[in-house]
């Protein structure tokens, strides 16, 4: 069976180092899994005044979690934290309450930095936050990337065999996951 994956990549950077590693995933995803972007660049700041009346970016959002199976994020640490752009986009997607849409959402979180922690601290934040939005997330394998000079290039081609097995490997793993979790929660249950 095919698994949907919708996937958000934390940095709005035209060079970002994290849309690379998403293309690299894309490419090393087994072909059961079927990889989507989820963009949410022109979502407004969320405040709780729009619950009763989402604004058409607010509701494609939700409309695109609603059609996949599972999330991935991949994402940069800012701050030691994940950007601005994507708490914002999680916060709408998590109301108006009552429509969580990560509820029961299996996800995966990975990241690339230039820095050697490799996103570890922004990763750690974003596993709380998902927590609390009831997402089951795959614990294992972990994956802090550090990102060198072209590890991944434009079109998402790893250039370190090592790395490029163990990205491959990862996305193995979240399959076999994503299919755990629907046997025991299915989508429209
Ligand atoms: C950073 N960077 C960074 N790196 C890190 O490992 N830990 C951190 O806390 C931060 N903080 C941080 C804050 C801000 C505002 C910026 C712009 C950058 C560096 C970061 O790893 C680097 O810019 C990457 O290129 C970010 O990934 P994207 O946006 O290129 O995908």
């Amino acid at each position: 069976t095919t698994h949907k994956v919708g996937y958000f990549i934390g940095s709005l950077a035209k060079e970002s180092i994290n849309r690379k590693l998403a293309q690299a995933l894309v490419r090393l995803a087994p072909p059961e899994l079927d990889m989507e972007e989820i963009p949410f660049r022109d979502l407004p700041l969320y405040s709780y005044d729009y619950d009763a009346d989402y604004p058409p970016a607010a509701r494609a959002l939700k409309h695109a979690i609603a059609s996949v199976d599972a999330v991935l994020f991949v994402t940069p640490e800012y701050n030691r934290s994940i950007p601005g752009g994507l708490k914002n986009a999680i916060d709408w997607a998590s109301r108006p309450w009552g429509q969580n849409s990560f509820a029961r959402k299996p996800s995966a979180v990975i990241g690339a930095s230039i820095g050697a922690i490799g996103t570890a601290v922004a990763q750690q934040s974003l596993r709380s936050v998902l927590s609390f939005c009831n997402s089951p997330q795959m614990n294992a394998p972990e994956a802090y990337i550090h990102f060198t000079p072209d590890l991944i290039t434009d079109s998402g081609e790893v250039t370190v065999a090592s790395t490029e097995e163990f990205l491959r490997n990862y996305m193995a793993e979240f399959k076999i996951f994503i299919a755990r979790v629907l046997q025991v929660l299915p989508r429209d249950a």
